[in-house]
């Protein structure tokens, strides 16, 4: 049996500066030796990107300019570290918003050329899953059994891995992905759509406990196309697939606001709320009737049970050892109620970062960077963002 104990950790400490702005948040982190988070800073864009309810790619460009060398400077700071005494910079290369990763390419190339250390590419995607290593390793928790099948979920991505690591290598294997909306993206939309405002996710979290989540049955996600069933089709490397489908659920949602007359009601909410300069939970709970905590709620859990019981037969059909669940969607109180009961059931270990690391941040970017700092894969001053990066 290999365990996370077994080689790559016994290596001389190294500093990585870790760079993220690949979407809302303009991140900055300092990381030793992809174990221990000595600062992470992360400034968030949601109050300029409120009023437009989802967030507006030029304006998300304009706001990482703005924040980029503040941050930095302060992730140095708190980490009591100089731009020279750091090892290394590290970036997101993509999935992304191009305007908004280029400004953090940008930035850490000029850093890395005028500082004279070495560059390196990281994919958002692999950030989320190294979140998870990175705090497992900080609680001194060596003992990680492989294969690892991970879950992505976040506002871009509803995404299965499995990983595998050979020395200082990692590989990932995707057996599933959305076919149409993120999960994260639907709990924004439905949010949106019910006039609670945005980023939906951690509002409909926080409502999902004053509703009552049997109220309201939504039928299981249905795959259109070859795969009616979620086993039908192969991956390229011929295992069975785990793909979601979230669009539908969210129409579901929109025909209940319908048949039940709700239009009126969510108006006024929506026309309360955007009257509040900087809204508290209180303000949408105080706006909320019983049928629509009921109907949040009852959302909620349709789309925490189809994410365990996708990924909980997908850990089962590549009989993996162990379960990982990241990204921002994982900040979810009840995503991880269900994934805990449904896991310890199968005897199966699962991790998830903190909450402050699920959602973005660049001490995950740190923390992938380190096995690629430890090989001298580092990245040519001429690479470019690639907003839609594959992990592999
Ligand atoms: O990982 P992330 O910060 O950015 C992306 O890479 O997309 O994820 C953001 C997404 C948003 O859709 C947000 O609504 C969702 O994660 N989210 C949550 C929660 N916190 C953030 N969804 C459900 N429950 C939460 N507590
Ligand atoms: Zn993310």
């Amino acid at each position: 049996m290999r365990t996370l104990a077994d080689n790559i950790w016994l290596m001389p400490d190294a500093y990585i500066l870790g760079i993220e702005s690949s979407c809302d948040e303009t991140a900055a982190a300092v990381v030793r030796s992809g174990e221990q988070v000595v600062s992470n800073v992360v400034f968030s864009q949601i109050v300029t990107h409120q009023p437009y309810g989802g967030v507006v790619p030029e304006l998300a460009s304009r706001e990482h300019l703005r924040a980029i060398v503040p941050v930095v400077r302060k992730a140095l700071a708190d980490a009591g570290k100089t731009y020279q005494s750091v090892d290394a910079v590290a970036v997101t290369q993509g999935p992304g918003l191009a305007g908004a990763l280029l400004v953090g390419i940008s930035y850490a190339k000029a850093l890395a050329f005028a500082l004279d250390k070495p560059l390196i590419a990281v994919n958002h995607l692999e950030g989320h899953i190294h979140a998870v290593l990175l705090e497992e390793r900080q609680k001194g928790n060596l003992d990680l059994r492989f294969p690892v099948l991970a879950l992505v979920v976040s506002g871009g991505h509803t995404h299965l891995y499995l990983a595998e690591r050979q020395d200082n290598s990692w590989s990932y294997q995707n057996i599933g992905h959305t076919r149409d909306d993120a999960a994260g993206e639907a709990f924004d939309k439905v949010a949106k759509l019910l006039g609670l405002g945005y980023p939906g996710g951690p509002i409909v979290d926080r409502l999902f406990a004053h509703g009552n989540p049997d109220a309201v049955k939504f039928p299981p996600s249905q795959l259109k196309n070859r795969d009616r069933n979620e086993r039908g089709m192969a991956s390229p490397e011929g295992g069975p697939r785990f793909d979601f489908s979230y669009s539908g659920i969210k129409t579901a949602v929109l025909r209940y606001v319908e048949t039940h007359n709700m239009q009126n009601a969510i108006a006024e909410r929506r026309k309360a709320i955007s009257a509040i300069p900087q809204p508290r939970f209180e303000d949408y709970l105080s706006g909320c009737d019983r049928q629509t905590l009921d109907l949040v709620a009852s959302f909620q859990r349709a789309m925490v049970q189809d994410l365990a019981r996708k990924t909980l037969a997908a850990a089962r059909a590549y009989n993996v050892e162990t379960l990982f669940v990241t990204g921002g969607v994982a900040a979810n109180q009840e995503l991880r109620r269900q994934f805990e009961a449904d896991a310890a059931r199968e005897g199966l270990p699962v991790y998830f970062p903190s909450r402050p690391l699920s959602t973005d941040n660049a001490a995950m970017i740190a923390a992938a960077a380190y096995p690629r700092f430890l090989k001298h894969n580092f990245a040519a001053m001429d690479f470019s963002a690639e907003a839609g990066m594959r992990l592999k």
